[in-house]
């Protein structure tokens, strides 16, 4: 590991090569970014394949408004540089992060009336996500291949069960049936950083239809309920 200063969307200016990095974590950095697609798509360039930004960070169920993007205290507070959900997952596919996993998510709840009134309605969450780079393997939507997966309760502090994201946690020895992304996350082709911790069985020779994946409907943007006070990104 070494230590290299630079700004978050300018990792080629900081010498950081194509498809070195093993795992990029962030914490409520990359709200702070004026243009948060090349964000994501350095982060893309520079992981190598079967790797993963781990991250979390605020985001919004609506598109700013100028007024409250330009408002200093919102700004550095962390809250008016949210990105839409709808937004940063459209963003997360179009530079190759095919399928964004929410591990968490949290409502941030602004108290401050002045500060309310610039936002208005707009509701605001800490969420985790993880975006695997798995060129060729993720594809836009869950499929059914009949695959299931393994996991060998080989991670260290993890040995009864791994939490790949809010919908999918698994019991080690215990096989699960799992979507073909789901599979390429945990190991299929031996493309994942998790490969050696999971038995995938199965290719995608046969395909059943869709697969009923995603995160669980209770962590959605919209069914979160209201945080009754507070909470931050950090
Ligand atoms: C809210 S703090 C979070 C710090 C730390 N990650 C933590 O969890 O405590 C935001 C940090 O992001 C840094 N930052 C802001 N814009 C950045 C950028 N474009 N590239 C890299 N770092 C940036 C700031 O200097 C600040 O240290």
């Amino acid at each position: 590991m070494r230590y290299v200063n630079g700004h978050i969307e300018f990792l080629d200016k900081a010498g950081i090569k194509d498809n070195s990095v093993d795992i990029i974590i962030s914490n409520c950095v990359v709200n702070l970014s004026p243009d948060k697609q090349r964000v994501l798509s350095e982060a893309y360039r520079v992981l190598a394949p079967g790797g993963e930004m781990y991250f979390s960070d605020v985001y919004s169920d609506r598109r700013m408004p100028k007024e409250a993007q330009e408002h200093e205290v919102l700004w550095g507070e962390c809250i008016s540089g949210a990105l839409y959900t709808g937004d940063f997952k459209a963003i997360c596919r179009q530079v190759g992060f095919a399928d964004p996993r929410q591990m968490s998510i949290n409502e941030i709840t602004i108290q401050d009336p002045d500060l309310k009134q610039v936002t208005g309605n707009a509701r605001f969450f800490s969420i985790t996500y993880r975006l695997f780079k798995l060129p060729g393997l993720l594809e836009p939507a869950c499929e059914d291949y009949g695959q299931y997966a393994i996991y060998k309760g080989t991670i260290s502090g993890q040995q009864h069960a791994y939490e790949l994201d809010d919908g999918h946690t698994f019991v080690t020895g215990k096989p699960a049936l799992v979507c073909g992304n789901t599979a390429a996350m945990v190991g299929e082709q031996n493309k994942s950083w998790l490969s050696k911790h999971f038995q995938v069985v199965g290719d995608r020779t046969v395909h059943h239809g869709a697969f009923p994946c995603g995160p669980s409907s209770s962590s959605t943007v919209a069914a979160v309920k209201p945080a009754p006070t507070g909470g931050s990104c950090c």
